[in-house]
């Protein structure tokens, strides 16, 4: 089955209203070029009430980067799934391996984000991928079979088909050090079939996104292996060109 490319970008905590907004408008303005994929873009929070008319009746998918467990109460600083529906979102990013890494959150955790996610009708986005020294070590497939378990166990792995799963090894963000094609197909191909082990329409529909280091010079050879369905870009989608060139990657 053919599944459709997505690219969504991951602006992390970059910006300003005046930046985003150009940015936005950039976006914008390539967005008739993009035939073949689909695009999000997740900007911080403080954002996302100045983006989302931006992108009203346009192709363009609203995201967030992060949510609360809880739906309302005494919890400083956080963002419900409900505040996010509130602004028009359609996804969110759980289990980012910088909130794994910087913020101490643990795959019990990342898989509850997941749930509380998919029940407010928001699509998860959930990010899976090993460090350097676990490649290393040899045991990228038992790291990303365990992040995923996660969310299987809690949730069924019916739950997978309306989410949306982002390999991002941690060693390509930010790095430039992007994982090669076959490394990435690997992977992916390791993922999907997990998921077949249990259920092989779920495995054949859901897209795999790859995410590390993706620029408008990799991401046509990285879209075009078998497992790949599109990328999770972070630096490059801070920049509409480099943006749109990603989002037109897709053959
Ligand atoms: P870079 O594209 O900057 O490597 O970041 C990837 C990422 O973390 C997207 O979520």
């Amino acid at each position: 089955m053919a599944r459709q490319i997505l690219v969504a970008g991951n602006w992390k905590m970059n910006g300003s209203r005046d930046s985003v907004k150009a940015l936005v408008e950039g976006i914008k303005a390539g967005l008739g070029k993009v035939s073949k994929s689909a695009v999000t873009i997740c900007p911080s929070y403080v954002f996302l009430a100045d983006v989302q008319p931006m992108i009203a009746g346009t192709a363009i998918g609203l995201g967030a980067q992060n949510l609360s467990t809880e739906a309302a109460g005494a919890f400083t600083g956080e963002i419900s799934s409900a505040m996010l529906k509130d602004f028009a979102c359609q996804s969110v990013i759980v289990g980012h391996s910088e909130r794994r890494s910087l913020y101490g959150e643990d795959d019990a955790l990342v898989a509850k984000k997941y749930a509380v996610a998919r029940a407010a009708g928001l699509t998860p986005i959930l990010c899976v991928g090993e460090t350097l020294e676990e490649r290393e070590k040899g045991i990228t497939e038992e790291v990303v079979a365990r992040q995923l378990d996660a969310v299987i166990a809690l949730e069924g792995v019916a739950a997978l088909a309306e989410g949306v799963i982002a390999y991002e090894p941690v060693w390509a963000i930010g790095t430039g050090m992007t994982a090669s094609p076959e490394q990435a197909q690997d992977v992916h191909a390791f993922i999907r079939g997990r998921i077949a082990e249990r259920d092989a329409g779920i495995a054949d529909k859901v897209q795999i996104l790859y995410g590390g280091s993706v620029k408008g010079s990799n991401a046509a050879e990285l879209f075009s292996k078998p497992d790949i369905d599109g990328g999770l870009i972070g630096g490059a989608s801070l920049d509409a060109e480099d943006f749109l060139k990603i989002c037109c990657a897709a053959s």
